[in-house]
């Protein structure tokens, strides 16, 4: 009887100083691991691969429900606009006139050049790669319309 209440009085003693143990040394140790240094490296990560990001989501093929061709205005909004909308990787902004005019000059079989080939952080076809011809010429006549 005695000898079963002794082990059972070891036995929290050894529970209590892993415990301590595991309060002192493990928790400040994995706190460590959360330190302000490993979070700026994340954040500059996330910095780097952002403009990888937003080009996956503009690579998402557009809605193509019922097989027609898509209007200049839907593939727009569904492809471009993630970069023009915003000015995303330096594009130039729908409605952002000045940006636009000199691009506008070129003419447009330059403009829909560059929009089938791609040009410079700009990818072909703005990334979706199942566009028609005239689903791209649709929308970069919508585009420019917007920024005219
Ligand atoms: C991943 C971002 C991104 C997407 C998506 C995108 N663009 Fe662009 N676009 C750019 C950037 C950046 C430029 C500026 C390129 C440069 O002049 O250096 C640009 C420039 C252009 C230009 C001007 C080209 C020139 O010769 O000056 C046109 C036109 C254009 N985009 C049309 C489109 C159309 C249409 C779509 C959708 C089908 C589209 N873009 C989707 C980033 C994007």
């Amino acid at each position: 009887m005695a000898q079963a209440k002794h082990s059972s009085q070891a036995i929290l003693m050894a529970t209590i100083v892993v415990a301590i143990l595991l309060i002192v040394v493990v928790w400040p140790l994995s706190m460590m691991g959360k330190g302000s240094a490993p979070a700026a490296a994340n954040d500059e990560a996330e910095a780097r691969i952002q403009p990888v990001a937003k080009f996956e989501l503009a690579s998402a093929p557009a809605a193509k429900s019922d097989g027609k061709p898509r209007d200049g205005a839907t593939v727009y909004n569904s492809v471009c606009m993630a970069c023009h909308g915003s000015g995303a990787a330096g594009a130039p902004k729908a409605g952002d006139k000045a940006a636009w005019a000199p691009r506008i000059a070129t003419g447009m079989p330059a403009l829909l050049k560059s929009a089938t080939n791609g040009k410079n952080a700009m990818p072909p076809k703005g990334g979706a790669a199942d566009l028609t011809d005239a689903e791209l010429k649709g929308a970069v006549e919508h585009l420019v319309g917007l920024s005219k």
